[in-house]
């Protein structure tokens, strides 16, 4: 059986891919550079399915790794994670962001087109939606981008585009997330940031350890039913779930385009209470002023999805907030012993 090699797969998403693909009888390579991630993860996947995972400490910028990868694996297809995600560190460093990201991603094409792998999984984010015209976002809506990890991933999605127009048989699936949050039920894997968290549910999770005094909820006065901002949040093993659904259905050369999400939007409140609710205890928090860049609502159609891939989320806000709080409970300094 061929395998499937997952780029930046010892990061959050791609070790919960690695053990969904895993419990599905199916083989995966992962390469990483391990720049934002470690590769105890990699191990605990191991230990969460019983299965193996071949390795490769590897940047995807390096074209001489990717030739002996593709080299040593018989591989069928490629999911593409890896890649530099953090808003605010793009808007200061956005040359390390188009070279990685954008850089990255062609070294890696020309890599698959060498050895005649045409089929791709690209994790392209709601963040392409920019400040969005209309709510629910389908995925014709129109794009546009606020910061450079939103452009690079705009980008790679034209150039995959550019590279279907140009030879008909490449295979290319672009998977807009919304936001994942959570962790697996077993609490061995989880979202394991560097330094104080930028993104919310693992903020809240910090507070509630007592490792940060309390939540700073950015703006109260957007156009929302209680004044913060609504975001789509979906757990990121429904997220996993819809990456080997999509998978499958690629029979067809083409380039296809998924929202993957929930439908449902939940306010900074609202995930504050759901937190409360996981963890028992109240929680602080402070009303600050808006965060630069931000948007007032962000949530998919998802009937695309549900539709083609036959994918729907089966967790909820309390599922992604229990798993959440298992991780931080179980690993109060992520992967470091
Ligand atoms: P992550 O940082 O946990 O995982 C990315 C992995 O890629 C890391 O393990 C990192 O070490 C690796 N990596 C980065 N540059 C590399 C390079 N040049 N060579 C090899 N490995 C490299 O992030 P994540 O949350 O798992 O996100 C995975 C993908 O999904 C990213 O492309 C991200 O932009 C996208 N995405 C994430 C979110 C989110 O909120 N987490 C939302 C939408 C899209
Ligand atoms: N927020 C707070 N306090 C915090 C952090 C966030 O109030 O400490 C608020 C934000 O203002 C926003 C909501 O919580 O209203 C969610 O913010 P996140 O930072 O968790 O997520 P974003 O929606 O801003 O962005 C995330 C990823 C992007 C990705 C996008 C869509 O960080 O990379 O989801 O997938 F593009």
């Amino acid at each position: 059986m061929k395998k499937i090699l997952i780029t930046g797969g010892a990061g959050y998403i791609g070790s919960h891919t690695a053990v969904e693909l895993i419990e599905n009888g199916t083989e995966i390579a992962v390469v990483d550079n391990l720049v934002n991630s470690s590769e105890e993860s990699l191990k605990r996947v191991e230990k969460i399915t019983g299965g193996s995972v071949k390795f490769y400490n590897a940047d995807i910028r390096d074209a001489a790794a990717l030739d002996k990868i593709f080299a040593e694996n018989d591989v069928g297809g490629v999911i593409h994670f890896a890649g530099l995600k953090a808003v605010g560190e793009s808007v200061s460093m956005p040359l390390e962001y188009y070279e990685n990201n954008i850089g990255g991603t062609l070294t890696l094409l020309f890599a698959m087109k060498k050895a005649g792998v045409k089929k791709l999984i690209f994790s392209s984010s709601a963040t392409v939606y920019g400040d969005p015209e209309r709510l629910p976002i389908d995925e014709a809506s129109p794009l546009s981008t606020t910061n450079p990890y939103g452009s690079t991933k705009l980008f790679i999605e034209q150039i995959l585009k550019d590279l279907y127009v140009s030879d008909k048989t490449w295979n290319i699936t672009l998977l807009r997330y919304f936001n994942p949050v959570g962790a697996h039920k077993s609490g061995l894997i989880g979202e394991d940031p560097k330094g104080i968290p930028n993104n919310l549910t693992p903020y809240i999770a910090q507070v509630a350890s007592g490792k940060l005094e309390r939540v700073n909820v950015f703006g109260d006065d957007y156009p929302t039913p209680d004044g913060t901002g609504v975001r789509d949040y979906i757990h990121v093993c429904d997220l996993a779930a819809g990456h080997a659904l999509a998978l499958k259905k690629m029979t067809a050369p083409g380039v296809h385009i998924f929202n993957l999400g929930t439908g449902i939007g939940y306010s900074v409140l609202q995930m504050i209470a759901a937190f409360e609710k996981a963890c028992g205890k109240k929680l602080p928090y402070s009303i600050c002023p808006r965060r630069p860049g931000d948007i007032a609502s962000c949530y998919a159609k998802v009937d695309k999805a549900l539709n083609e891939l036959g994918f729907k989320a089966k967790y909820g806000i309390d599922e992604m907030c229990a798993s959440l709080w298992k991780w931080q409970t179980l690993n109060p300094d992520g992967y470091k012993k």
